[in-house]
């Protein structure tokens, strides 16, 4: 009996061991199908199972370096993990008093016109969504993202970086708000095919046949592909390198380094002017490939303001060139823009530039450069003037555009923010998740802290001023054949 008894039980034993296994065994398989399959759906900001935007074609990203493994370790810790712990950014303190916003500012009233009356409705939403490549919804001072659409580079990356630091900038001050957002370079939503239904979109540019709601580029918090930092260190190093030659001493003509390759007619025309002798330019052409190669020794946008004059040439649409050139303190010559970025529509031609008509540059560059030459304390002083702008726009200054825009932005709702089933909260912590090593320096060196001034005055809405100001530009560019 006793050999029996402890015979059953050894050979029980074992069995019940070899069930437990398998069971144990199929819950994890399942798991991991689990987890694999929200891995294969799950959309993130550096672009895993998205498509490129469908109306701005670029290469399909690939994440050649990870196994299977890695890359669903990866997505789950990341963007279902990372955030858990963050905790709210509480209440903004303030301890000084806020100062008036710049002038340009009362731009976002004329932006935001299209749905003073109509107001911004879920359902205007809703079809803008068919033009965006993702969605930002800010609910009680956290942050969702949905993502559509992949954006090249680390666009998406920076921009999803820029809106939490507005967050921890001013804690407890962003209204919730629900914005379509699309990363690409043009703008899409026509005048004339949505006068009965103005879809608002935000994206980096606008022009003024367009409804698209400028915002501020990535770059101002970095552009890693081409070694671009923060735009505080930037701004810093451009205004010490354009002291380092005095006005007298910089190369009497104009200058331009740019890529030349991005479907901009504008930038083939400008090529046909580079002979400082004929026409007083010099163009020349930027090899990123070199330069990546070369660990950027030659692109150091400090040594590039030894010029009196500097072009400024839009690319396939707006340039984020144009806050550096400006930076310069070098008389900005201007080719007429179609785009318009949130802050170059601030400037005025004649006062703040010299401006170059499209149709016939080099001969209107040629008559800006003697101008110059011949009128140097006046070209000295514009450029100057348009260095303190810049440096008024400070990387404080820029969220409080951010700010003013999503408040103003967010009265116009005439639904109640809510966050979508599928969309993701990030947080730093996902971020830095995600980020390369280069990236996260870049993030970190960008990184705000809260502050303690409140945002800056916005002026009061003058549709009016805006559309003389708009008018009185129109009248100098119009019969800008030459310029001065
Ligand atoms: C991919 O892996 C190789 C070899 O491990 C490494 O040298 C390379 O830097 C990796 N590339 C990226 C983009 O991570
Ligand atoms: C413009 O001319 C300069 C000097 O002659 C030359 O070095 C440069 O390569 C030219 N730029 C382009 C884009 O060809
Ligand atoms: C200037 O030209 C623009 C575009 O061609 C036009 O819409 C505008 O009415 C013109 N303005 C003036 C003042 O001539």
């Amino acid at each position: 009996m006793g050999l029996f008894s402890r015979k059953t039980s050894q050979t029980l034993l074992p069995i019940r061991h070899f069930i437990a296994v398998i069971f144990i065994f199929t819950i994890i398989l399942l798991i991991v199908f689990k987890v694999e399959d929200i891995s294969n759906d799950t959309k993130t900001v550096i672009g895993h199972n998205l498509q490129p935007t469908p109306w701005h074609i670029f290469p399909v990203r690939e994440f050649k370096n990870e196994t299977r493994l890695a890359r669903t370790s990866r997505i789950v810790k990341c963007s279902y993990l990372s955030c858990l712990t963050s905790s709210s950014n509480g209440e903004a303190t303030f301890t000084s008093e806020a100062e008036t916003c710049p002038e340009f500012y009362r731009w976002i009233y004329h932006d935001l016109e299209p749905w003073a009356k109509s107001r911004v409705s879920y359902d205007s939403l809703m079809e803008a969504k068919k033009f965006a490549s993702l969605r930002v919804v800010i609910i009680s001072g956290r942050l969702y993202v949905e993502y559509y659409y992949d954006c090249v580079q680390s666009r998406a990356l920076f921009t999803v970086w820029g809106l939490l630091q507005l967050l921890k900038r001013y804690p407890g001050s962003i209204p919730d708000v629900d914005i379509m957002f699309d990363c690409m370079d043009r703008p899409i939503v026509d005048k004339k095919d949505h006068t009965a239904m103005p879809l608002p979109i935000f994206r980096y540019c606008t022009t003024p046949d367009h409804f698209d709601i400028p915002f501020p580029d990535w770059s101002f918090w970095g552009w890693v592909e081409v070694n671009l930092g923060p735009w505080q260190e930037e701004f810093k190093s451009i205004k010490k390198g354009s002291k380092v030659t005095s006005w007298d001493k910089k190369f009497p003509y104009a200058y331009w380094k740019g890529n030349p390759n991005v479907l901009s007619p504008i930038r083939e025309k400008l090529l046909l002017c580079n002979d400082t002798n004929k026409w007083g330019a010099q163009i020349m052409r930027q090899n990123w490939a070199l330069e990546i190669a070369q660990g950027f020794k030659n692109s150091k946008l400090s040594n590039q303001c030894n010029h009196r004059y500097k072009i400024y040439a839009e690319g396939y649409a707006w340039s984020v060139s144009l806050k550096y050139i400006l930076a310069c303190g070098s008389l900005p010559l201007i080719i007429n823009p179609k785009y318009e970025d949130f802050f170059g529509r601030g400037l005025f031609p004649k006062e703040n530039y010299l401006p170059i008509s499209p149709k016939n540059i080099c001969p209107s560059i040629k008559t800006a450069v003697e101008w110059g030459n011949s009128h140097p304390a006046e070209a000295e002083a514009i450029g100057k003037a348009v260095q303190d702008y810049m440096e008024q726009l400070s990387i404080d200054r820029v969220y409080d555009y951010m700010y003013h825009l999503i408040t103003e932005y967010a009265k116009l709702q005439d639904f109640k923010p809510v966050r979508p089933p599928a969309a993701l909260e990030e947080c730093v912590d996902s971020l830095i998740c995600y980020a390369d090593e280069t990236q996260r320096g870049f993030l970190e060196r960008s990184a705000a802290s809260p502050s303690s001034t409140p945002p800056c005055k916005l002026p009061p809405p003058n549709v009016e001023m805006i559309k003389k100001q708009i008018e009185a530009k129109n009248a100098i560019l119009n019969k800008s054949e030459l310029i001065i």
